[in-house]
């Protein structure tokens, strides 16, 4: 057979292959160990010098054209696979839904949303700071000098030098007790204001995830006192575990940007060997808080002889599981579906205080 008449048939059946099996068995029977055009390229071997000169480029283009026909014949064939793999899996998007809600709320968006709806109840607005905060604001605004040991207290996710901003150096925030000076410097008072949110701290095990979720507290007016502190934390203790016999327990402690700082327990009740909040069997930590420092009031610009105010802290995720009986924080997090149906919410249970609260 001549060169010419091999490569047109060669060519022929490459265009004639209809699969790309077909195609792969054309390929070997040209270029394949056994293959035709092999076994050309064989011959080049036992020819005189002048010979192979004359027939070395010939044969190796009759290679190299069948090898780009075949290359450019299984680009087409992918790529009209592929168009018949997507025209097949396309999806309308205007269908509706299937009948039954395939999401849930979770529980931390849950509590946030119970929290929001009692304090809005008691007159606050919900606030907000960033989560990439700076030292100033995290730290020293509230009374926590740099060489505070309160700082070593914090396991700070600290930015790069390089990444400071303005010649100040960057963090993740450690709480949201930040949102406390920003709403100072921002707001005349009175202020009454929440500030739900996620904080950041290098830290885990079966109680704490590197992020977590914390509620802050702030009320700034004139003639503040503890008592106002007491009756705002009872208050809200007993709506947001919808029980009246909810008992708090304010303990001495301390914080650096309160003055004096309390720590809240709530009581508790064993039934069936379980905690239940309610009565005063046993106690649990759940709130830090205490009045605003006056050093932190003037930090802000305010005068703390005209100003007083009380504020508290705590973990969303915390009460979430005290609330719904759940005891590792880190399945919060996993993302595993089948928790989120066992614990998580109706998207149509909107909490609300009449219906009580996290019906
Ligand atoms: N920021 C504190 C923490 O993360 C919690 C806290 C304690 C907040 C006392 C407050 C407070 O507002 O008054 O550990």
């Amino acid at each position: 057979m001549t060169l010419e008449a091999l490569q047109s048939e060669t060519l022929a059946a490459i265009a004639a292959a209809d699969s790309l099996d077909a195609l792969e068995a054309v390929r070997i029977s040209a270029l394949g160990k056994q293959g035709s055009i092999s076994a050309l390229l064989k011959t080049l071997g036992q020819m005189s010098p002048e010979e192979r000169q004359v027939q070395g480029p010939i044969i190796n283009g009759l290679r190299e054209a069948v090898t780009a026909d075949l290359a450019a014949r299984k680009a087409e064939m992918e790529s009209a696979a592929l168009d018949a793999k997507l025209a097949t899996e396309r999806l309308d998007m205007t269908l509706p839904a299937p009948e039954r809600p395939m999401g849930s709320i979770h529980p931390v968006s849950q509590v946030m949303d119970e929290l929001a709806e009692i304090f809005a109840d008691l007159g606050f607005a919900v606030a907000e700071g960033p989560e990439i905060e700076d030292d100033w604001h995290n730290f020293t605004a509230l009374n926590i000098p740099e060489t505070h040991p309160a700082r070593a207290m914090h396991d700070t996710f600290y930015f790069p030098n390089q990444m400071a901003v303005d010649g100040k150096a960057m963090l993740l925030r450690t709480h949201t007790s930040p949102v406390q000076i920003r709403t100072m410097m921002n707001q005349k008072p009175p202020i009454r204001i929440i500030a739900p949110g996620r904080v950041y701290r290098s830290d885990s095990d079966a109680t704490h995830t590197p992020m977590f979720h914390q509620i802050e507290g702030l009320v700034i007016d004139k003639g503040i006192h503890l008592g106002h502190l007491k009756w705002t934390l009872e208050t809200f203790l007993k709506a947001f575990f919808e029980r009246n016999d909810v008992v708090l327990r304010l303990r001495p402690s301390y914080f650096p940007f309160t003055e004096p700082s309390v720590e809240v327990d709530v009581g508790y009740s064993l039934v069936n060997g379980k905690r239940v909040i309610g009565g005063n069997e046993g106690w649990m930590e759940v709130l830090g808080s205490g009045m605003v420092h006056p050093r932190v009031i003037a930090n802000c610009g305010l005068d703390p002889q005209e100003y007083q105010g009380f504020a508290f802290g705590t973990g969303v995720d915390r009460l979430a599981m005290l609330k719904y009986g759940m005891d590792d924080l880190r399945a919060f997090f996993d993302g595993d579906l089948r928790w989120l149906k066992h614990y998580g919410f109706s998207a149509l249970d909107v909490p609300t205080l009449s219906a009580g609260v996290g019906a």
